[in-house]
């Protein structure tokens, strides 16, 4: 395995910053992992570890080892009448495989279709799209220490998955590489339709495509019709999180705004839609310089041209006081920064 020196990731992330790390290695194996951690520790060099970059902010210099899995590989591991388990490589892009697991007629990924990046970023911050989680199909994974090298397997509960959030991204941040994941899956088909427009448009198809690849490839219509495609127009997605406020908040914000999105959650609290508070703040299509909100879906920030990490922290900032002095609602930014 080549261990690239002064490695251009300006490709190898989907908001196309600027980025130029000291050092980058594709491991194929947990041994080239290993030889990647101690050529880390020779140079003294903090190890960072990235997949497709489709959901980071990557400062122009990372003086940093940045490790990003170029394992393959899927596979079945146990079947019954109605589940089967795959494992599947960290390095696999996650949408190839949704689309190789609706082929195989293992279920469960559908809603999760057209959602960009690695197999291996998918439980560090629990993606999840139209009413379904990974951590709904997660059956445990395989990390390697980045301190010593050690691979651990965690099960569901040790993930300590929540709302776009795991150990992995939190309390354990910075401390493990995912290496292989296990999911299980079902052989019988249940569509997933608690998210409104996917149940009213799939109810619309012709009999014949309600099917799993019906499905998929409605979520993927969906998707294309809102949100940019980064190769066409820079972007990491979501940019903030969906905030939790408490119900007295919530019936107070109510008050005041009538028109307010909002979601019961379990235990009382509600879930807000940022692209709503962001498109009442008027920020909904806006652009500053070569950044802006999408003009169809306000909670994406979008690289219009040669935008730089300071430049998306000062423009996140605005939004994010604009949206605190109108609704007294923080937002959390939900894509990982890198400096
Ligand atoms: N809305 C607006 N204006 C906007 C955007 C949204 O008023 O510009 C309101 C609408 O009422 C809309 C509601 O917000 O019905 C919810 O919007 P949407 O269904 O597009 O979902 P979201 O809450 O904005 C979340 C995820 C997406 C995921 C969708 C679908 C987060 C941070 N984002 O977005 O995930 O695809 O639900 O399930 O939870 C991502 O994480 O990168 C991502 C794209």
């Amino acid at each position: 395995m080549r261990l690239l020196e002064h490695a251009d990731l300006s490709a190898g992330n989907t908001l196309a910053l600027p980025c130029v790390a000291r050092y980058l290695a594709r491991p194929e194996s947990l041994e080239e992992v290993a030889a990647a951690l101690a050529s880390a520790r020779t140079e003294q060099c903090p190890v960072r570890v990235l997949g497709e970059g489709s959901n980071v902010v990557l400062a122009a210099y990372l003086d940093a080892l940045v490790l990003q899995p170029a394992n393959r590989g899927i596979r079945c591991l146990e079947q019954t009448d109605d589940t089967v388990l795959v494992e599947v490589a960290a390095g696999e892009n996650w949408d190839a495989f949704v689309g190789h697991c609706v082929d195989k007629g293992w279920y469960g990924l559908e809603n999760l279709s057209l959602i960009p990046g690695s197999v291996g970023a998918s439980p560090f911050q629990n993606i999840g799209a139209y009413g379904v989680e990974l951590a709904d199909v997660l059956e445990d994974l395989d990390a390697v220490s980045l301190q010593d090298g050690v691979a651990h397997t965690f099960s569901r509960a040790q993930c300590g998955f929540a709302y776009r959030d795991s150990v992995f991204k939190s309390s354990q941040a910075g401390r493990w590489l995912i290496w292989r994941v296990r999911l299980r899956l079902s052989r019988h088909f249940r569509p997933q339709l608690g998210y409104g427009e996917l149940q009213q448009q799939f109810a619309a198809l012709p009999a014949a495509q309600q099917d799993a690849d019906g499905l998929r490839q409605l979520v993927i219509r969906i998707r294309q019709d809102k949100l940019p495609d980064p190769a066409e127009l820079p972007n990491a997605g979501s940019f903030f999180k969906n905030p939790v406020i408490p119900a007295a908040q919530h019936q107070a914000l109510k008050a005041r705004f009538p028109g307010l999105v909002s979601y019961a959650q379990p235990g009382g609290d509600w879930k807000l839609a940022a692209g709503w508070l962001i498109e009442q703040a008027g920020f909904k299509g806006l652009r500053d310089g070569a950044l802006g909100m999408h003009a169809r879906q306000a909670l994406v920030l979008v690289n219009h041209g040669d935008a730089s990490a300071e430049q998306v922290r000062r423009f996140a900032g605005r939004v994010r006081q604009a949206v605190s002095d109108k609704f007294g609602v923080t937002l959390e930014q939900e894509p990982v920064l890198f400096d």
